[in-house]
């Protein structure tokens, strides 16, 4: 059987085993008993649990649970059936969500293209993270799809092996993408709009300000032809102190926030706000590297 699956140590082909993944030079990967595989060497390991710790992870799943990204995720799913509508292949399509946390983006993928007749070419999905509590929340979405602890800088895949990279509120390697990607494939990068979160962030700062054009654009020059974008915009209204806190741990903001300004949060019990989300498709060039 092919297998799209890159070693980490030698960068040669895994295969899959009875208990997981293992290349010709018998570097062997096990699957975890909750059925995700670590593809994380210890060497490359910069803290010892990188990526969300579990408080992040279980707030962004009760918080997304509650279905008030439903429309940035159907927005990632038309863009996605656009373009997977579009391939013509023969064969099964190979797509990624790079950053996947806790799964909900994929998993709502997958049912949406199940019902999307377009898009006729079987489809089998990858998710990748690297914090291990978010994969472990991953596969119990869907054990049928193949997850990975791994770093986007390092992503254990073959050049030119997928036909679609989706990439959503979190870290980006341009390079690493375009490597992994077929000629032509798609990149789906999802960064928050000028706008989203205004509502939180007027507790949060003094002066509100627009977020900044995310530097993509830029970075992505070289390797993929330029972006189509489309904006998703919606208000928010959070009913429960649970629900605010529980947005507010899936944000930069907890980190950086103050034990002051959390506390103005955490004494809230309702608050409206926007959602401002921007999903940009970048398809690779043919010229680019693979
Ligand atoms: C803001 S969360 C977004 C998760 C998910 N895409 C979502 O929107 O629900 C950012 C994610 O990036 C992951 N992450 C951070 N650095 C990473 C890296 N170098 N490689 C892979 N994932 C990383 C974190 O563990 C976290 O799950
Ligand atoms: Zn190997």
């Amino acid at each position: 059987m092919t297998s799209i699956l890159q070693c980490p140590v030698c960068r040669e082909p895994l295969l899959v085993t009875a208990t997981g993944y293992q290349c010709a030079a018998n570097h062997s990967f096990d699957a975890a008993r909750q059925g995700y595989v670590n593809l994380v060497l210890a060497q490359n390991k910069h803290s010892k649990e990188p990526g969300d710790d579990p408080e992040m992870v279980l707030s962004r799943r009760r918080f997304l649970d509650l279905g008030y990204y439903n429309p940035v995720s159907d927005g990632i799913n038309e863009a996605v059936g656009t373009v997977l509508a579009g391939l013509e292949r023969e064969n099964e399509c190979c797509v990624l969500d790079a950053g996947c946390g806790e799964g909900f983006y994929l998993q709502r993928l997958k049912e949406a293209l199940a019902h999307t007749p377009e898009v006729r070419l079987p489809i089998t999905y990858h998710g990748v993270d690297v914090s291990k509590f978010a994969v472990r929340q991953a596969t119990q979405r869907d054990r049928t799809m193949a997850w990975f602890v791994a770093s986007i800088n390092d992503l254990p895949f073959l050049d030119t092996s997928l036909d679609l990279v989706l990439n959503v509120f979190s870290p980006a390697n341009i390079p690493e993408f375009s490597r992994i990607l077929k000629q032509g494939g798609s990149l789906i990068f999802v960064n928050p709009g000028p706008r989203h979160l205004n509502g939180l962030r007027e507790i949060i700062y003094p002066v509100t300000r627009e977020h900044a054009p995310p530097a993509i654009t830029e970075k992505a020059e070289a390797l993929f032809a330029p972006a189509t974008v489309a904006r998703i915009t919606y208000p928010l209204a959070l009913a429960s102190n649970q629900e605010i806190m529980d947005l507010l741990a899936m944000t930069p903001y907890y980190w950086n926030i103050d034990q002051e300004t959390k506390g103005k949060v955490a004494a809230l019990d309702r608050l409206e706000l926007e959602v401002d989300v921007e999903i940009r498709v970048f398809k690779k060039k043919s010229a680019a590297r693979g």
